[in-house]
């Protein structure tokens, strides 16, 4: 039997330690990457996560991505879906589905598509209810999108949560990881995509502007200083949407002089120059 023991020595070159299963079930996937546990301990932070826009992350951005599925690869790529089409969004909107089947993907885009055409309220509604399970959560962030070189390091270890501090706890591994303090770490979603075709896929071009009109311009701020460290934000990533912020991107600049038309004589007129700043660390809006 010398041909069973080259496909099991095979089959473990095949799967790197770690490696997760492949979940066939929306309920299985999210359970394996479930933030439900870390609601007891990290309260507040669960409070937080739970109304930014990263708990919504593929319900609030419904239509575009509906769009993709239902026009751009159906009708204008004419290509069937599939679980590498769909990670063309999801490695940003909902990483986790690396680890679903492809009959999995393809039972979530058909989801997609219900949540959005269904013309039966009830089927609409459980179609979103089903896709609200799938979001940007603590174990994505605090674990899958940790380590941004992960050809050098292996990649991140299941189970054990990166911070800022890397604060022993009773109920898990944690540890340190300078990666989550730095733009880099946002700018993995916030800018463009290359998935493993090589194509480039621009939902947003934020991180660029940062890098290239904030940081070039001597700006030194972090994601995290404006959007979590300033005003106590924590995990509510307040963006577009909220007016208090919106307020500190925008700055105003009043120049009055007064000037002199003739020489010698002094005239009462004023020009008045009003100059809209933008104080945000990158172009407004996105896009
Ligand atoms: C690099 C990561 C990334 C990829 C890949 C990606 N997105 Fe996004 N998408 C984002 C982020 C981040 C936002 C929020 C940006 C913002 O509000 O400035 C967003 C927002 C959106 C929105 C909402 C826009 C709005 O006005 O609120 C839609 C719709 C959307 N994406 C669709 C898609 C579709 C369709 C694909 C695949 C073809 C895709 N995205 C691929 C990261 C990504
Ligand atoms: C979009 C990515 C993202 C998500 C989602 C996220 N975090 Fe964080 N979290 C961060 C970043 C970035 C920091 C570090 C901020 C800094 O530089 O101090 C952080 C800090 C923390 C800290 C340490 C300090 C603090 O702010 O309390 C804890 C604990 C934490 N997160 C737990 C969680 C839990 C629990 C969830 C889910 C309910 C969660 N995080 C969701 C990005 C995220
Ligand atoms: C039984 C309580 C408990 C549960 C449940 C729990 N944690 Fe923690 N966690 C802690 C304690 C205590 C610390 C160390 C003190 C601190 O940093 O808050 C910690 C630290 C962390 C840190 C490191 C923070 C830093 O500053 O570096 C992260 C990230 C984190 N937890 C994420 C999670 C996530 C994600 C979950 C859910 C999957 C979770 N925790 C569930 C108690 C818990
Ligand atoms: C795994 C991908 C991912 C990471 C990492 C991530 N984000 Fe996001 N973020 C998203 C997506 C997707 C959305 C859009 C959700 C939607 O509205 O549909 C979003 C939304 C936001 C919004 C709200 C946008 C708005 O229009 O109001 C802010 C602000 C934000 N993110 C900031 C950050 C910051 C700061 C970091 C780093 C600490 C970060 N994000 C890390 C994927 C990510
Ligand atoms: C100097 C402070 C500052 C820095 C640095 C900064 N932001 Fe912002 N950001 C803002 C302000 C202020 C707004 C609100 C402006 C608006 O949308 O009108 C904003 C808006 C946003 C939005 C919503 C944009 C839209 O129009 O949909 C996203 C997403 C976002 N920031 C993510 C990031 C990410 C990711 C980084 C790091 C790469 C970053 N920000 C760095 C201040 C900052």
């Amino acid at each position: 039997m010398r041909w069973f023991g080259i496909v099991v020595a095979l089959i473990a070159i095949g799967m790197p330690a770690g490696a997760r299963a492949e979940y066939k079930t929306i309920d299985d996937l999210a359970k394996a990457y479930s933030s439900d546990t870390c609601k007891g301990c990290h309260a507040k932070v669960h409070e937080d996560w739970k109304s930014s826009f990263h708990s919504q992350s593929i319900v609030h951005s419904l239509g575009g991505i509906r769009n993709f599925i239902a026009v751009g690869l159906k009708q204008e790529w004419k290509q069937p879906v599939s679980k590498a089409h769909l990670m063309r969004c999801m490695a940003c909107h909902a990483p986790m589905l690396k680890d679903a089947t492809e009959g999995l993907a393809k039972q979530v885009a058909g989801l997609i598509v219900t949540a959005v055409d269904e013309k039966n309220e009830g089927k609409k509604a459980a179609a979103r209810a089903e896709l609200a399970k799938l979001n940007v959560n603590c174990v994505v962030c605090h674990n899958m999108m940790v380590n941004v070189e992960k050809n050098l390091s292996g990649g991140p270890k299941p189970g054990v949560y990166y911070g800022p501090s890397g604060g022993q706890s009773p109920a898990h591994k944690t540890e340190q990881s300078p990666v989550v303090s730095t733009a880099l770490f946002c700018g993995q979603c916030h800018g463009i995509h290359v998935p493993p075709d090589g194509d480039a896929i621009v939902c947003n071009t934020l991180y660029g502007s940062y890098q290239d009109a904030y940081r070039g311009n001597g700006g030194s701020e972090t994601c995290q200083d404006c959007h979590m460290k300033a005003k106590g934000r924590g995990h509510r990533f307040p963006g577009a949407y909220e007016t208090d912020i919106v307020k500190d991107g925008i700055g105003l600049d009043l120049q009055a002089t007064a000037i002199r038309l003739h020489p010698g004589k002094w005239l009462p007129t004023a020009v008045v120059n009003v100059g809209l700043i933008n104080r945000a660390g990158h172009r407004i809006p996105d896009g």
